[in-house]
């Protein structure tokens, strides 16, 4: 059973809407003008974003917590404090979008993040940068694909602004996060490069199964982003999953695979 994700009131409420620059008002968002699939639809999809942003928050903590232990650079412990409280302000914005949308934002089952014993034998260095390039590199590429094209095609105020802060968060992520895994990557033998591509290709496994299965179900002459205008979705934030894919495949071809191709980091196997 998941548990609800509980907001505070009075100062400590005030303290972290103002720490996180929280602005918007919400309650311009009207679900009684959404039709009921698609407002299931919305609560479902948002209510999944709660709990990955959620995770983000971890995976950033211990992203801090390992550049702490690394000995890293001074300048890396201020950006991973960064990114943590950026990922506590995604977490925020998207369980107001859920409240917006007449449901209970949940935690994820279980709350408590579930290391690989894999990952925990590495060093503090090691597991720096396996989270730098699945984390930073990796998947927060791709959300700045799918947040750009929604943000694009989306005309409702409230989910447009929500997506703009998002947007500008994981596009100083992502760039950043390039700039270390290049800095991290010459500490270790270039002998160890196949690892940093395994660690690489693992975080892209789960996004192209999704796509590849997704994309075999679209007739080829369908396979562009035209065919799937959707704006009823991009007006609530969100996308289907044939045009996820496609803007996966253009994302990894135009943005990702050359990043990953540079830095020796794509598994060309
Ligand atoms: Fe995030
Ligand atoms: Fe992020």
């Amino acid at each position: 059973m998941s548990r609800p994700l509980e907001r505070s009131d009075g100062a400590l409420r005030s303290f972290c809407d103002s720490r996180l620059a929280l602005e918007i008002d919400f309650s311009e968002l009207d679900p009684s003008a959404v039709p009921v699939d698609l407002l299931q639809q919305a609560r479902r999809i948002w209510q999944q974003r709660v709990q990955t942003e959620f995770r983000s928050i971890q995976i950033m903590t211990r992203f801090l917590a390992d550049v702490l232990a690394a000995g890293d650079m001074l300048d890396v412990y201020a950006l991973a404090v960064d990114f943590v409280q950026d990922e506590i302000k995604h977490v925020a914005l998207c369980s107001s979008i859920v409240e917006a949308l007449g449901a209970r934002p949940l935690l994820p089952e279980p709350a408590e993040i579930e290391e690989k014993p894999r990952f925990l034998r590495l060093r503090a260095a090691e597991r720096a940068l396996s989270i730098a390039i699945a984390m930073l590199g990796v998947n927060e590429t791709l959300s700045v694909g799918y947040i750009r094209d929604l943000r694009e095609r989306c005309d409702d105020r409230v989910i447009r602004r929500v997506l703009d802060a998002t947007l500008a968060d994981e596009e100083t992520h992502q760039g950043l996060g390039w700039e270390y895994i290049a800095r991290s990557l010459d500490r270790f033998p270039i002998a160890s490069l196949p690892d940093w591509r395994r660690v690489a290709a693992e975080a892209l496994d789960p996004h192209r199964i999704q796509s590849d299965r997704a994309l075999a179900a679209i007739p080829v002459d369908q396979r562009h982003l035209d065919a799937f205008p959707e704006s009823n979705l991009a007006a609530l934030g969100l996308l289907s999953e044939q045009r996820q894919a496609l803007v996966f495949r253009n994302t990894l071809r135009d943005v990702l695979a050359p990043r990953l191709r540079k830095l020796g980091l794509l598994d060309v196997s």
